[in-house]
C-alpha cells in the first residue's frame, strides 16, 4: 500500500476536475415577509412559504433570482394567511403551524419536518441534504425505516416505489415492458406512508426529474431537476386522502364529464371508412351490448392532416355523426399535434402566418417526423398559439363531436426527441419537453365547448386533470399487461388523475377469448373504459372473439351501466376533493398492514362501498383476495367476515364484488347508451343494519351543475327502513328510490 500510494496521488494530481455536486452550506441570513420566511445560504437562496397549516413550500436556487414564470402545474390562487410562528435562534430556525414544525438547522442548512404531536415525517440527509451541480439541483433525504412511497403517476411495477429510481420525461414508448420507465406521462410527486401515516413531496419542476426511491443504496432517498428551481410543496396528512385533496388543491381536480363519457366506449385504429362506423355502430345496438362512444382514428384524416377530413372516406361528417348520435353514439376524433407541413394545407399556413410553432433558435420552424410525415408543432405555452388551436378544434366541434382525443403528445417524433435548441415562448425543449401535452389539453380545453369537455390525452404532466382524462398507451394483449391494467390507473389515482384506465384487450396483439373477457370485466371497474386495438391485429370488439366471450362481455358492460348512478357519485367526489375512484386498498384503509402488501394491490376499492378484486389471468378460475376488517357482502353470494384473507371461485362468469358493511350503493336498470331511457327507479343497495350512502345527479351535460343545479341525496336505511335527506335539491330527482336488501 505504501508503495502505492504516491503512484495514487500522482493519479488523482493528473485528472481533471470532474464535476462535482456543491452543497447548500450554512445559513447566513433568515428573514420573515409575511408567509414567506427568507433565507440566506453560503451556496444558494432558500425560500420557504406556509401556504396552509399542512403544506408548505420550498425553493431553492444558485441563481440570483427565483425563475419568475408561472407554474404549469399549480393553479394560481390566494391562499389565506395561515398563522405561523417563527423562532428564529442561532443555531436553527422553526416556523410552527397548526398541522406541523419546520425545523431548518443553520449549520449546516437542513430541513425536517415534524407533525403536531412532534413525530419526525422528513428530513434531509444529514450529510449531503441540498446539492447543486451547475444547473442541476438534488434535494436528498433521509431514508426512514417503515417508509413506502407511492405515486409518481403513470409507472410500471407495484404500487409502491421503493427501491427504484423514476425519471419524469414523456415518452413514445410502444408495447413497454412492465418495468419500463419513463412513460408517457410526468407527474413528478409522491407520497410516503409509515404507520399509516402520509406526507407528500410535489416538485414543481417541468424540467426532466428523477426520483431515486432509495436505489442502488441503504442510506438516502433523492429527487432532483436538470435545470430550473428546486421547488418541492411538503404535505402533511396524515390520512393518506387528505395528502390527495391537497395535492389537489395546488394541482386541480377534474371536473365533472358528461355522463356518456362513463358509459362503454370503442376504438380502433382505425375504423372506416363511414360504412364501418355504422357497422360497428349497428354491431352495438344489434347485439344488445351497451356503448356510448365510437372513435375515429387517424386514418379519418385527409392524409393525417389534422382538423381535416378525407372526403373518399367520410363524405359527408355532419351527417353521420348526426344519425350516430340519433342511435346514442358520441364521436371521438383523434388529434394529434404535429401539423403536416405542406404548403397547400391551410391549417399549416395559418400555422406559419401566426408564428404559431416552436422554431429553431434562427427562428425558422421546427419539423419533426410523425404521422404526417415532417411537421411542425405548436407552441401551447404561447396564449396566441393555444387560441388558434382552440380554435380548429371548434370546426370539430361544429360538425357535432363530443370528445377530442389527443396522441402523439409526448411530443413523440418517431422515436426520437425533439432537439434541445428547438424554441418555445416559454424557453427550449429541455423544459417544455414535459408539459407539450398538457399545454396540448389545455388548449383543446378552450375550445368552444358547448357541452362538458371530453378530451382523452396521452401524455401529460402535474395538473392534466383538470383537462382530461388519461389512458396508459400502447399495452399488448397479455396477462403481464392486464396486471398492469389493473395497478397503473391506480398509481395514477394516487397522483392526482382520477379518470384513468387502459386499453381493454391490449392494443398490440391477439388476446385469447379468456384473457380478453377478464380485461372487460377489470375494465368495467376503471374509471376509463374504452376498448381499443392495433392496426394489424384481429378485431377486438366485444362480439369478436366467439359467442361465448361476447355473452361474457355483455354481462361485464352491462354491470357497468347498472353501476352508473354509484360511479356518478364517486367521480363527483373525485371532482370535489381530488380522491381517486379506483382507489389502491391502503386509501380506504391506511392502518390495516395487509392492505399495502403487494398482493392487495391487484385488487382496489372503487369509491369506498365496493371492493373489486378482477382475475387477472386467463387460465384461473378461482381468486384470492383481502378482505378488511367487518362484513362484507359477496355480491354473487352473502355476508362474509373481514379481517382475513379468502380465496373464492371466480368461474370466466364471474368478477369477485364486495360490499362494505354500512354503505349503500345505488344502480339503475340498464341502458343501451346513456339517456336512452328516463330513470324510473334507483335501486338502493344497503348492506348492513345500519347503511348510508349518498346519491350524486344533475343534468350530466351542460355546465349548470357548477351553479347548482344538482341535488345530492343522503340514504340511510336501518333495518329495511329507509330515510332520505335532500343534502342540495338543485336538480328534480330521477325516479324514485326503492330498497334492495
Ligand atoms: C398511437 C396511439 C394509439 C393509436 C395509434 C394510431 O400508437 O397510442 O392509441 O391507435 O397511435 O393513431
Amino acid at each position: 500500500m505504501r508503495r502505492l500510494l504516491p503512484l495514487l496521488l500522482l493519479l488523482l494530481a493528473t485528472r481533471p476536475a470532474a464535476a462535482a455536486f456543491t452543497f447548500a452550506g450554512d445559513v447566513t441570513a433568515c428573514a420573515r415577509d409575511g408567509q414567506t420566511v427568507h433565507l440566506t445560504l453560503a451556496n444558494a437562496r432558500l425560500d420557504v412559504q406556509v401556504l396552509a397549516a399542512n403544506l408548505v413550500r420550498f425553493r431553492y436556487t444558485q441563481r440570483d433570482r427565483f425563475d419568475d414564470g408561472a407554474s404549469y402545474a399549480v393553479v394560481p390562487q390566494t391562499w389565506a394567511a395561515e398563522p405561523f410562528q417563527i423562532n428564529d435562534a442561532p443555531d436553527a430556525c422553526d416556523l410552527t403551524t397548526r398541522n406541523l414544525r419546520v425545523h431548518i438547522a443553520k449549520h449546516p442548512c437542513r430541513v425536517a419536518i415534524y407533525d403536531a404531536a412532534g413525530r419526525l415525517l422528513d428530513e434531509d440527509e444529514p450529510a449531503f441534504g441540498v446539492a447543486f451541480d451547475r444547473g442541476e439541483t438534488r434535494c436528498f433525504k433521509r431514508q426512514l425505516a417503515g417508509d413506502r412511497f407511492y405515486g409518481l403517476g403513470e409507472k410500471t411495477g407495484g404500487l409502491d416505489r421503493n427501491g427504484r429510481e423514476y425519471v419524469m420525461w414523456n415518452s413514445d414508448t410502444p408495447a413497454y415492458g412492465p418495468d419500463h420507465d419513463p412513460l408517457y406521462v410526468s407527474i413528478p410527486f409522491f407520497m410516503g406512508v409509515r404507520e399509516g401515516r402520509a406526507h407528500g413531496i410535489f416538485l414543481d419542476n417541468p424540467w426532466r426529474t428523477t426520483f431515486n426511491m432509495g436505489a442502488g443504496n441503504d442510506r438516502l432517498t433523492w429527487f432532483g431537476a436538470a435545470d430550473g428551481d428546486l421547488d418541492y410543496y411538503f404535505i402533511a396528512g396524515p390520512d393518506p386522502k387528505r395528502i390527495l385533496s391537497t395535492y389537489t388543491q395546488l394541482t386541480g381536480r377534474m371536473q365533472m364529464p358528461p355522463l356518456w363519457a362513463l358509459g362503454y366506449q370503442q376504438c380502433r385504429w382505425s375504423y372506416y371508412p363511414e360504412a364501418r362506423v355504422r357497422e360497428i355502430a349497428q354491431g352495438f345496438r344489434s347485439r344488445k351490448i351497451p356503448c356510448d362512444a365510437l372513435y375515429l382514428d387517424i386514418d379519418y384524416m385527409d392524409g393525417y392532416r389534422v382538423f381535416t377530413w378525407d372526403r373518399a372516406r367520410f363524405p359527408d361528417p355532419r351527417r353521420l355523426i348526426g344519425n350516430l348520435d340519433a342511435q346514442g353514439f358520441k364521436v371521438i376524433p383523434i388529434v394529434d399535434p404535429g401539423v403536416k407541413a405542406d404548403p397547400n394545407y391551410a391549417v399549416a399556413r395559418e400555422g406559419l402566418a401566426r408564428k404559431a410553432f416552436a422554431t429553431w433558435p434562427d427562428g425558422t420552424p421546427y419539423r419533426g417526423e410523425v404521422w404526417p410525415s415532417w411537421a411542425y408543432f405548436p407552441d401551447f405555452t404561447s396564449p396566441d398559439a393555444r387560441k388558434w388551436w382552440a380554435a380548429n378544434v371548434d370546426t370539430l366541434l361544429d360538425v357535432g363531436v363530443k370528445g377530442i382525443w389527443n396522441d402523439m403528445n409526448e411530443p413523440a417524433v418517431w422515436g426520437k426527441t425533439v432537439p434541445d435548441v428547438v424554441r418555445f415562448a416559454d424557453g427550449d425543449h429541455r423544459k417544455i419537453h414535459n408539459v407539450f401535452a398538457l399545454g396540448m389539453a389545455r388548449a383543446t380545453h378552450e375550445a368552444a365547448w358547448k357541452e362538458r369537455p371530453f378530451i382523452l390525452t396521452r401524455a401529460g404532466f402535474a395538473g392534466v386533470q383538470r383537462y382530461a382524462a388519461v389512458w396508459t398507451g400502447d399495452n399488448v394483449s397479455n396477462e403481464a399487461h392486464l396486471r398492469m391494467a389493473c395497478t397503473m390507473p391506480q398509481s395514477m389515482g394516487l397522483s392526482g388523475l382520477p379518470f384513468v384506465g387502459s386499453d381493454v384487450g391490449g392494443f398490440d396483439g391477439s388476446p385469447s377469448p379468456a384473457l380478453y373477457v377478464r380485461w372487460m370485466q377489470l375494465g368495467a371497474f376503471t374509471p376509463f373504459f374504452r376498448g381499443h386495438s392495433m392496426k394489424g391485429t384481429p378485431s377486438k370488439e366485444p362480439w369478436a372473439l366467439g359467442e361465448d366471450a361476447e355473452a361474457l362481455c355483455r354481462q361485464a358492460i352491462e354491470m357497468r351501466y347498472r353501476l352508473l348512478p354509484y360511479l356518478y357519485t364517486v367521480f363527483r367526489e373525485a371532482a370535489e376533493t381530488g380522491v381517486p375512484i379506483m382507489r389502491p386498498m391502503f386509501l380506504e384503509f391506511p392502518n390495516d398492514p395487509a392492505c399495502y402488501e403487494r398482493d392487495a394491490q391487484t385488487q382496489f376499492m372503487l369509491g369506498d362501498a365496493l371492493l373489486v378484486a378482477p382475475v387477472l389471468s386467463e387460465h384461473e378460475r378461482a381468486r384470492r383476495l383481502y378482505l378488511p376488517a367487518g362484513r362484507w357482502l359477496d355480491l354473487d353470494g352473502g355476508a362474509v367476515k373481514g379481517g382475513r384473507w379468502i380465496t373464492v371461485d371466480a368461474p370466466l362468469d364471474r368478477i369477485p364484488v364486495f360490499q362494505r358493511e354500512g354503505t349503500v350503493v345505488p344502480t339503475r336498470d340498464v341502458q343501451q347508451y346513456v339517456g336512452e331511457k328516463p330513470t324510473r327507479e334507483i335501486a338502493l343497495h344497503a348492506f348492513g343494519d345500519r347503511a348510508r350512502g349518498v346519491i350524486y345527479d344533475d343534468d350530466g351535460s351542460s355546465f349548470a351543475y357548477r351553479n347548482g343545479a344538482y341535488r345530492l341525496t343522503e340514504v340511510t336505511v336501518e333495518r329495511g327502513t329507509m330515510r332520505l335527506r335532500v343534502l342540495h335539491d338543485g336538480y328534480p330527482q330521477q325516479g324514485r328510490y326503492r330498497v334492495k336488501q
